[in-house]
């Protein structure tokens, strides 16, 4: 293999999987790589592979800002970069950190516990809806279904409207694979109707305010200040799109992780108390948002390589998580039982850490708890078939087949 045969930039080279080797080899030959981007606006970006490099990018927010250009892969013309810089994920301290002090308002540990219960019982009821058939297409009728079902609640989204929303959000993201392209048309059209939504709803928790977090954010208020409804807005479409496309895709990568290594699912039935172990190795193993994107502030360096100002800097979560350095000569193995487990699935620990994570750990935990109980003999029944993404590592369809048995919920 040679450095030139490699293209992240190509979504195409991740149908068939991560490729993992061209990202080893990266870290082997070269960790810091300029790489030629054919389709960007930029001649290149640098690409970064090792954890420690990683790690010092996401932190470094002064050198590495996520707010100059946003910090999605693709660049945007102005207009679209402006509208996305009032979402937090696209912005820098200070102004992060106001916003950030703000939301965590409503996104308490209370708030995550009191939403325990409730994943419970939407567990089984999804699991009820395939159990007695005996087979499903795991992604479509059991992963994708939960994170949404828990969004909905959290935000004060009707469940009845749960569907709606995701359709919208869907559709603002819009997908480079095939089976989901969508027009800019109906992009255009989407995030018009979800900003409606969003307005209406705000106004509705304002008149009659409960738990949940728009209940919360419509009042928050720290020193006098407050959020806009075009910030509401906004954080209402990054939640919709932020829970869910990782946790769904977290589930099913993990389920296919142990299809492929069948002794991790028999070892985790026979001991349950390697479950919480469990949980960090398939963040680690999946790695469902495999990059972020930065904008060099000034002239700086990653490890030995010199960086100028205004580069573009991709550090890949997914390479980082494979880190022989971090992870040892096993890092490409599936072991439930690692310790420790310091991978950056949620991020490196800089100021973006993932807002949602504890409330996604609650999700994965619930979820596996309820299939080992419930289908113990879960094993796949047909191919699985992987997103044409660079950035989500995504299953489109994982069909299973189990023994068939009797719903648990009234
Ligand atoms: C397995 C599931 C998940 C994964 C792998 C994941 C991953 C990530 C990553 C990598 C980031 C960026 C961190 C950084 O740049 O340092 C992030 C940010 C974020 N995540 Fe998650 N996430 C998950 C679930 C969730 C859920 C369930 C929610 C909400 C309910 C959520 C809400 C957010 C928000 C709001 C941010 C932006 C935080 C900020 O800009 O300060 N995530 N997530």
């Amino acid at each position: 293999m040679e450095l030139k045969d490699i293209d992240l930039s190509d979504s195409r080279n991740f149908v068939d999987g991560v490729p993992h080797h061209w990202f080893a080899y990266l870290r082997r030959e070269c960790p810091v790589q300029w790489h030629l981007d054919p389709n960007g606006q930029a001649e290149g970006f640098w690409s970064v592979t090792r954890h420690e490099d990683c790690v010092n990018v996401n932190r470094d927010y002064e050198h590495f800002s996520s707010a100059r250009a946003a910090t999605l892969f693709t660049d945007m013309d102005p207009e679209n970069l402006a509208s996305l810089q009032l979402m937090m994920l696209n912005m820098d301290p200070p102004m992060h950190t106001r916003y950030r002090r703000l939301v965590s308002k409503g996104f308490t540990p209370r708030m995550i516990r009191d939403l325990g219960e409730k994943v419970v019982t939407a567990t089984d009821q999804i699991i009820d809806g395939v159990c007695e058939t005996g087979s499903a297409d795991f992604v479509e009728q059991i992963s994708a279904e939960l994170p949404l079902q828990v969004i909905a609640d959290l935000m004060g989204v009707p469940q009845s409207d749960r569907h709606l929303v995701f359709d919208w959000s869907n559709h603002m993201i819009g997908s480079e694979d095939p089976e989901f392209q969508v027009s800019p048309e109906s992009s255009t059209q989407a995030s018009m109707e979800l900003y409606a939504y969003a307005d209406q709803l705000c106004e509705k928790k304002r008149l009659d305010p409960h738990e949940d977090l728009f209940s919360v954010l419509t009042q928050a208020e720290i020193e006098g200040d407050s959020l806009s409804q075009l910030e509401l807005d906004l954080f209402f479409l990054l939640l919709a799109v932020a829970g869910n496309e990782t946790t769904r895709n977290l589930i099913s990568g993990a389920m296919a992780a142990f299809f492929d290594n069948p002794d991790q699912w028999d070892r985790l039935l026979a001991d349950r108390s390697l479950l919480p172990s469990a949980i960090e190795e398939m963040l680690r193993f999946v790695t469902p948002v495999m990059h972020f994107r930065r904008q060099a502030t000034m002239d700086w360096a990653i490890g030995d390589q010199k960086i100028s100002e205004g580069d573009k800097v991709v550090f890949w979560h997914t390479s980082a998580n494979r880190d022989e350095s971090v992870f040892g000569e096993t890092a490409d193995k599936f072991d439930i039982g690692r310790t420790p487990n310091n991978h950056i699935a949620f991020g490196g620990g800089g100021p973006h850490f993932c807002l949602g994570a504890n409330l996604a750990r609650m999700e994965i935990k619930v979820m596996f708890e309820r299939l080992l109980d419930r289908v113990p003999d879960i094993r796949q029944s047909g191919e699985v078939q992987h997103l044409q993404s660079n950035f989500i590592n995504g299953v489109k369809h994982l069909p299973v087949a189990f023994t068939p048995s009797a719903p648990v919920t009234p």
